[in-house]
C-alpha cells in the first residue's frame, strides 16, 4: 500500500536562521498562511525561546494556522519547553520539538555530557515535554555523525518517554544515499518500538545531498521529511521542499508514497520567500528556477512542440506556474482587475484591491502592456513595514562630470521632513537626504540588488537593499519603473522596519 509522506516545514525556523534571511512578523505570517494554502502537515514555526521576536512570531502563528500541526522548537531543558509550550498552546495542532546532540564530537566538546547523561536528558526532556501535549517530536541532532548503537538506543528511550515523532538529522551535511538508507532501515530493526512514532528525516545540503538523502531515508521507510522552501537554511540549507515533493509525485512508481501537499501551490510559494528575503533563484535551480522549464535548443523545443514528455518531466502547470502573457491594459475596467487577481488565487478585502487597482492602474500608464509578473511583483511587493515614513516626493539632478542633486521629502504621521543632499550619483544623493531626515538610522548597507522584472526598456525595476542598525539586518524592497524610485522606496522601507523593534 502506498505510504503517505509527511511534509514539515522549517522555512520559518532553520531557513529563517540563515544570514541575511530575517523576516518580521507580518512577513512570518503571510509565509504561514502560505504554506497553509500549500497544505504542509507541519509548520515549524521557530526557536521560541531565542528572542521576544521568534516568541511572539510562532504565538501569532499558532493562533492563525487551523489546517496544519504548528511546533517550536526547544533545547532538551524545562525552560525551552515552557517557553515552546507557551508559544504553541493556541494552536489547534501544538507540536513541541525538542533536541539534544548525539555524535561523540557534540557530546564531547558542546555538551560536555558523557553519552549516559544525553540518554537522561532525552528521556527528561520528552516526558517533561509530553506533560504538556501529547504530540512531542524528539531530534537526535547530529545524527548521522552518531555511533548507530547509541543512536538506536537514544531513539528507543525517546519513544519509551513518549516521542510521537523522532527525527534522524543530518545536521551538517555529511552522509551519502547509502547512509541514510542503512540507518532508517538499521533503526527500523533495532529500535524495539519504533513503530510507535513517525521516523522523520532532516537533512542539510553542505555537499549537495540534502534532497538525495531524504529520498533515500524515505524509501528506507521514513514518513516525515523536514524541509524549507526554496532549500534556505543553515549555510548552504536544508533540503528544498519543492525538489523532495515534486520527485515523490513525478517518480511515485518508483517511490510508492506521496504527499498531501497542493503542488499548485509551489511557484508562488517560493516566490512568495524570494521576495521576503530580497533574493531571487538561480536560473537554472530545479522546480522553481527561470530555466526550469525553458527550453532553448532547437532540437528540445521541436520536441517539446511535438509532445511535451519528449523533454518535460513535470509539466510548469502542476507547480502553478503561468505563461507570463500580456494580461491587462491601460482600459482593462476594475472589474477585470480583480477578477484577474480573483483568478491568481488571492482574496483581498476591499481596502487591499483598491491598493492594488490604484497601484496596476498607476503602472498602465507607464507601462505599455502588463504582464502577470507585473502583476505578482506588485501583489508580493506590498509594504509589510511598520510604515514610520512614506515617501511624499523626490526631486533629482544628475549629469556627467558633476555630482548629484536630491530633494527628497518624507511623511512621517502628519509632520513632513524634507532635506536636499549631494552624492556620488543620484541613488548616493537620494539616500544621503533620507539619512539627514532619519538621523543616519541606517549604519551600514550592506546590499544593493536591482533587477528588472520583465523584458522592455519600460520594465519594472525591482530594488532590494539589506541595511544593518546594531546586530540588526533588515531586507527592504521597492518597485517601480523609475528604478530611482524603486530605490529610494526600497530605503524607506528598509529604515522601517529597522524601527519596528
Ligand atoms: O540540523 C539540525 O540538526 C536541526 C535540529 C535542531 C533538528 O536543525
Ligand atoms: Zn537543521
Amino acid at each position: 500500500m502506498e505510504r503517505r509522506i509527511k511534509i514539515f516545514d522549517t522555512t520559518l525556523r532553520d531557513g529563517e536562521q540563515a544570514p541575511g534571511c530575517s523576516m518580521n512578523l507580518e512577513e512570518k505570517l503571510e509565509i504561514a498562511k502560505q504554506l497553509e494554502a500549500l497544505k504542509v502537515d507541519v509548520i515549524e514555526a521557530g526557536f521560541a525561546i531565542s528572542s521576544p521576536g521568534d516568541f511572539k512570531s510562532v504565538e501569532a502563528i499558532s493562533k492563525t494556522v487551523k489546517n496544519c500541526v504548528v511546533a517550536s522548537l526547544a533545547r532538551a531543558t524545562e525552560k525551552d519547553i515552557d517557553a515552546a509550550y507557551e508559544a504553541v498552546k493556541g494552536a489547534v495542532s501544538p507540536r513541541i520539538h525538542t533536541f539534544i546532540a548525539t555524535s561523540p564530537v557534540h557530546m564531547q566538546y558542546k555538551l560536555r555530557m558523557t553519552p549516559e547523561e544525553v540518554l537522561e536528558r532525552t528521556a527528561a526532556a520528552v516526558a517533561y515535554a509530553k506533560k504538556y501535549l501529547s504530540n512531542v517530536e524528539f531530534s537526535a541532532e547530529d545524527a548521522m555523525r552518531s555511533d548507530p548503537e547509541f543512536l538506536a538506543r537514544v531513539v528507543e528511550t525517546a519513544i519509551a518517554a513518549g516521542a510521537t515523532t523522532v527525527n534522524i538529522p543530518d545536521t551538517v551535511g555529511y552522509a551519502v544515499p547509502e547512509e541514510m538508507d542503512r540507518i532508517i532501515r538499521y533503526l527500523r530493526e533495532k529500535v524495539s518500538n519504533i513503530d510507535k512514532a513517525e521516523i522523520s528525516v532532516h537533512c542539510h545540503n553542505d555537499l549537495g545531498m540534502a534532497t538525495a538523502n531524504t529520498l533515500a531515508a524515505v524509501r528506507a521507510g521514513a514518513t516525515q521529511v523536514e524541509c524549507t522552501v526554496n532549500g534556505l537554511g543553515e549555510r548552504a540549507g536544508n533540503a528544498a521542499l519543492e525538489e523532495v515533493v515534486m520527485a515523490i509525485k513525478t517518480r511515485r512508481n518508483y517511490f510508492g508514497c506521496y504527499t498531501g501537499i497542493d503542488t499548485k501551490q509551489i511557484s508562488p510559494t517560493s516566490k512568495l520567500v524570494y521576495n521576503i528575503i530580497g533574493q531571487t533563484a538561480a536560473i537554472n535551480k530545479p522546480i522553481v528556477g527561470a530555466n526550469a522549464f525553458a527550453h532553448e535548443a532547437g532540437i528540445h523545443q521541436h520536441g517539446v512542440l511535438a509532445e511535451r514528455t519528449t523533454y518535460e518531466i513535470m509539466s510548469p502547470e502542476d507547480i502553478g506556474l503561468a505563461r507570463n502573457r500580456i494580461v491587462l491594459g491601460k482600459h482593462s475596467g476594475r472589474h477585470a482587475i480583480e477578477e484577474y487577481l480573483k483568478e491568481m488565487g488571492y482574496s483581498f478585502t476591499k481596502e487591499e484591491l483598491d491598493v492594488y487597482y490604484e497601484k496596476i492602474i498607476e503602472l498602465c500608464d507607464r507601462k505599455k502592456v502588463i504582464t502577470h509578473s507585473d502583476i505578482e511583483t506588485i501583489v508580493y511587493n506590498k509594504d509589510r513595514s511598520g510604515r514610520t515614513y512614506e515617501l511624499e516626493y523626490f526631486d533629482v539632478h544628475t549629469a556627467k562630470n558633476s555630482r548629484a542633486t536630491c530633494v527628497v521629502r518624507l511623511k512621517k504621521d502628519d509632520e513632513i521632513l524634507e532635506e536636499v543632499s549631494l552624492g556620488d550619483g543620484p541613488i548616493n544623493a537620494a539616500y544621503n537626504a533620507i539619512d539627514k531626515i532619519t538621523g543616519n538610522l541606517c549604519e551600514e548597507m550592506l546590499d544593493y540588488t536591482i533587477h528588472s522584472v520583465t523584458g522592455g526598456n519600460d520594465a519594472l525595476g525591482e530594488v532590494t537593499v539589506k541595511l544593518k542598525a546594531g546586530e540588526r539586518v533588515v531586507t527592504g524592497r521597492g518597485v517601480s519603473t523609475d528604478i530611482i524610485e524603486s530605490s529610494i522606496l526600497a530605503y524607506v522601507n528598509g529604515i522601517n522596519k529597522l524601527l519596528e523593534f
